[in-house]
């Protein structure tokens, strides 16, 4: 039975992607800080443990694995990475966890190893107008990144390349462009624009108004969890390096996923447009050499990814909102009288 670990497996990601190969047959172990908040994993071993320690990473990579996934990092969405507040352990986490997967995976002779970088890497200056006609892998440089959270990716892309050419590694580098889905931060403060919206649209009333960062102009593209994870094992399985991007190429503005998801929950939505940390005007993937190398790009259009989301998240704050249950009555038990 071939064997995968999942870093970060108490994820967003990390989770699904635990539930994937469980489903093709493999032995998972799963390590995280945490279990996943949503639903219980289905890895077969988890260590609950903290990667910035060598040690941790030691026993997690206690034996050859025939696949490593490295998912976690201290990341979120533009609440959390473009406000600055964070930007030290940003750096500092992620790229610790980094350096000690690395190093133990090398001990054990685990040289097949996933990086889940980001479309952050990708410079500013590139990103400067909402129309994005898709930003190519070749375009990473000059570097420029616009978060230290992108700069951290980029850093790391590098040390990848640096071990696959040092120490005979495999690695697989993929720049991920907003993921969404069901079982993803929604609510905590690391939630990104999809489940944000999805969660102000599920909160409103009907007529209702929702707020939004920024003029909403601004643009992305978001991809759908299962598309992630197919093309995430397709090219972990394939024998070229990358770095690819791992993205949709339907961009939309802000307002328009506003809309999507209105139209969805079968609400009239006004958004009002607030001051908020907006991170790059315009930014969308380029599928060009995804398509190329693997003969596979993601196909599923996002209104159909949102529907699946937006009853997930309707599903969450139903719970949140549904008044708690009266306390029962206490039935007492019958006071035994004795005969007399
Ligand atoms: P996530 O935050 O849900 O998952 C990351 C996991 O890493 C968390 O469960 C967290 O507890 C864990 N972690 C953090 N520090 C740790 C530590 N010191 N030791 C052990 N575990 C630790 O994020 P996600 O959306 O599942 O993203 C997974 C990966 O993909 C991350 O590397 C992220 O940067 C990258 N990525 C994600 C997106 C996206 O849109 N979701 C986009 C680009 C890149
Ligand atoms: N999160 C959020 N919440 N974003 C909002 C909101 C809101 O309520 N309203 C508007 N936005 C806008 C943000 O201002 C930003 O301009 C845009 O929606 C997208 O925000 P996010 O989805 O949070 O982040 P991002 O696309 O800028 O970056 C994310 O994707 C990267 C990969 O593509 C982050 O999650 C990064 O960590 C990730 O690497």
């Amino acid at each position: 039975m071939k064997k995968a670990l999942v870093c970060g497996a108490g994820g967003f990601i990390g989770s699904h992607l635990v539930k994937r190969l469980k489903a093709e047959g493999f032995w998972v172990r799963g390590v995280d800080l945490k279990y996943p908040r949503f639903s219980p994993t289905q890895a077969d071993d988890f260590i609950v443990g903290d990667l910035r320690d060598l040690a941790v990473c030691h026993e997690a990579v206690d034996t050859r694995f025939d696949e490593v996934y490295q998912l976690a990092a201290d990341m979120g969405g533009a609440g959390y990475i473009f406000t600055g507040e964070n930007d030290a352990s940003v750096m500092h986490n992620s790229a610790q966890i980094n350096l000690n997967i690395l190093e133990a995976c090398r001990r054990r002779n685990s040289f097949r190893i996933f990086y889940s970088s980001s479309a952050c890497i990708y410079p500013e200056y590139r990103q400067l107008e909402a129309e994005n006609a898709g930003l190519a892998e070749s375009d990473a440089y000059p570097a420029a990144p616009d978060s230290e959270y992108g700069w951290e990716k980029l850093f790391s892309e590098r040390l990848y390349a640096a071990y696959a050419r040092n120490h005979g590694f495999e690695v697989r580098v993929a720049r991920y462009h907003n993921i969404f889905g069901p079982e993803g931060a929604w609510n905590d403060g690391k939630e990104k624009a999809p489940a944000a919206i999805c969660r102000k649209v599920a909160q409103a009333g009907n007529p209702g108004e929702i707020e939004i960062w920024g003029d909403g102009e601004q643009t992305r593209s978001f991809l759908y969890i299962d598309e992630c994870l197919e093309g995430t094992i397709r090219f972990m399985r394939s024998d070229w390096a990358g770095p690819v991007n791992i993205g949709s190429e339907e961009m939309v503005s802000i307002n328009r996923l506003a809309a999507i998801a209105a139209e969805i929950a079968g609400k009239t939505i006004t958004p009002r447009h607030i001051p908020g940390p907006l991170g790059v005007r315009g930014r969308n993937s380029n599928n060009k050499l995804i398509f190329e190398k693997l003969a596979w790009r993601p196909s599923q259009p996002l209104a159909s990814g949102i529907a699946k989301t937006y009853a997930w998240i309707d599903q969450q704050v139903q719970k949140t909102q549904r008044p708690k249950e009266a306390p029962k009555p206490v039935v007492r038990q019958p006071e035994i009288v004795a005969a007399e």
